[in-house]
């Protein structure tokens, strides 16, 4: 019965995304850049509304946020059909630009189910739009990263092409999930979103359809909070009560089928937080399977010789809470080059990986990072560290489709230009416990590495309160150090 609705569910969004027809958004869907011009200027409400869908607790769940001059306003819940089930009422938070980002949280989903959407405030009413829910804890994820929106990467119309090249993306990976009988259930990306942390660009990211139609997984990156608009844009479950923060934004979990995905914000370099956040995280879900982690930095790629001794601080932070809590796979960003890594242990190789290959009952975690959707980097003048067991060099825009069931993780890469599967990985686990299989009980140096962490945390973000200090920003530098 469930595997017929999860097949209906996918037919139903095939014909709702080739068609734009029944009770899904009525905007012309883009295909070229020709097209995606026109949409551009003809479509200015409901880009600035900048409507975004992003993850809710489990897949029951979702949170819908939007632009609005008024501070109140609600979230509507169609069926299938488009007949009304329920209304949701909006919270406000009002932005430094004086209006209000509205969000509302739709719950009590059902399994492998297709509703439609539509919110409204201040008189204002926005299209409908649609989304499913999971079954049988299998779902496909598009994990991305470096999205990068800019206002200044192109003379002219910079948001509006960058914004482009982002559709194009999201169009070819739903296209090719189609081609193989998958829907994407969830976008992730590793951050960096927009370039200069700018509400005009997180306008442009969300400019396209699909994010309005499939969850929206997003972290903080070092140029997300160049400007204070990430604080206001998104909405997220779960969220963290930090000590320290970079300000723009916060660690946060969800739960999708049987995989526990933690997102956190590695601008904040206080690793007490970022254990504390994952260790409760784990504690109310120990049955969940797999754990994802997702952040910016790349831990691993040693491409880029200058960041070898940020690169160092970063896997002392970071490396003994992928050991500590035995976590699966980590979905990095930042350094804009491909790689995937040994399974790793302890900062060592304990399984090495090849393009193509299994990894069965790992005993550590494999880290990856993709390429930059608008600013792909391709210098091939330093190597790899041994840590790394797949990398590829290209100027062409790569997405990833992650398969996620509950025996594997199977990671396919794919280039945009060339429509070619760049790398693949299939990360098994035999067992039902949570995490992988070899965990460690803790660490003495914690408190060592959060006094170092307390440091790079005040040059890492002192800058940015610095240039945000009108927008009444306070610096809690000396809040709970050791948390
Ligand atoms: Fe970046
Ligand atoms: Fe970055």
């Amino acid at each position: 019965m469930k595997k017929t609705k999860r097949i209906l569910a996918l037919l139903l969004t095939v014909i709702m995304l080739c068609t734009g027809s029944m009770s899904v958004s009525a905007v012309t869907q883009p295909t070229s850049q020709e097209a995606w011009n026109s949409y551009w200027t003809t479509a200015d409400e409901e880009i600035s509304a900048a409507v975004m869908l992003t993850p809710g607790s489990d897949d029951s769940e979702r949170y819908v946020s939007w632009y609005s001059e008024s501070d109140s306003g609600s979230v509507v819940l169609l069926d299938g059909e488009g007949a009304k089930i329920d209304e949701f009422t909006a919270t406000a938070i009002k932005t430094h630009q004086g209006d209000y980002r509205l969000c509302a949280v739709i719950d009590s989903l059902e399994d492998g189910a297709s509703y439609g959407y539509y919110c409204t405030s201040g008189g204002w009413t926005s299209e409908t739009y649609s989304f499913t829910t999971i079954s049988e804890n299998r779902f496909t994820a598009m994990y991305l990263t470096d999205i990068h929106i800019s206002a200044d990467k192109f003379p002219e119309n910079s948001i509006r092409d960058t914004a482009y090249n982002f559709n194009l993306m999201l169009e070819t990976g739903v296209a090719k999930a189609l081609s193989q009988g998958k829907s994407i259930d969830l976008v992730i990306s590793a951050g960096d979103q927009a370039s200069d942390g700018m509400r005009d660009e997180y306008k442009g990211l969300v400019a396209n359809r699909y994010i309005r139609s499939i969850p929206f997984a997003t972290t903080v990156g070092n140029h997300d909070k160049k400007s204070a608009d990430y604080r206001y844009f998104t909405h997220q479950p779960n969220t963290a009560d930090m000590n320290m923060r970079s300000y723009v934004g916060t660690d946060y979990w969800f739960v999708k089928g049987d995989v526990l995905f933690l997102i956190m914000d590695s601008n904040n370099t206080s690793v007490t937080d970022h254990r504390r956040f994952v260790k409760k995280a784990v504690e109310a879900n120990e049955d969940v399977k797999w754990r994802v982690a997702v952040f910016h930095h790349d831990l691993y790629s040693a491409r880029i010789p200058s960041r070898e001794s940020e690169n160092a601080l970063l896997r002392l932070m970071w490396a003994p809470i992928a050991d500590e809590f035995g976590l699966d796979l980590c979905l990095l960003g930042h350094s804009h080059y491909y790689t995937i890594s040994n399974v790793l242990y302890n900062n060592k190789t304990v399984e090495a990986t090849e393009n193509g290959g299994k990894v069965t009952d790992a005993e550590g975690t494999v880290y990856m990072v993709s390429g930059s959707v608008n600013n792909p980097r391709n210098d091939d003048d330093v190597g790899l560290s041994d840590n790394i067991g797949h990398e590829y060099l290209t100027d062409e825009k790569i997405y990833n489709l992650i398969d996620f069931s509950e025996d594997s993780i199977v990671i396919n890469s794919y280039t945009v230009e060339s429509d070619e599967n760049i790398g693949s990985l299939t990360i098994e686990k035999t067992s039902n416990e949570g995490g992988h299989n070899y965990k460690t009980i803790g660490r003495l140096y914690y408190p060592i590495v959060s006094v170092i962490g307390f440091i790079a945390n005040f040059f890492t973000n002192i800058g940015d309160y610095y240039d945000n200090r009108q927008l009444g920003f306070k610096i809690p530098l000396f809040e709970g150090l050791f948390g």
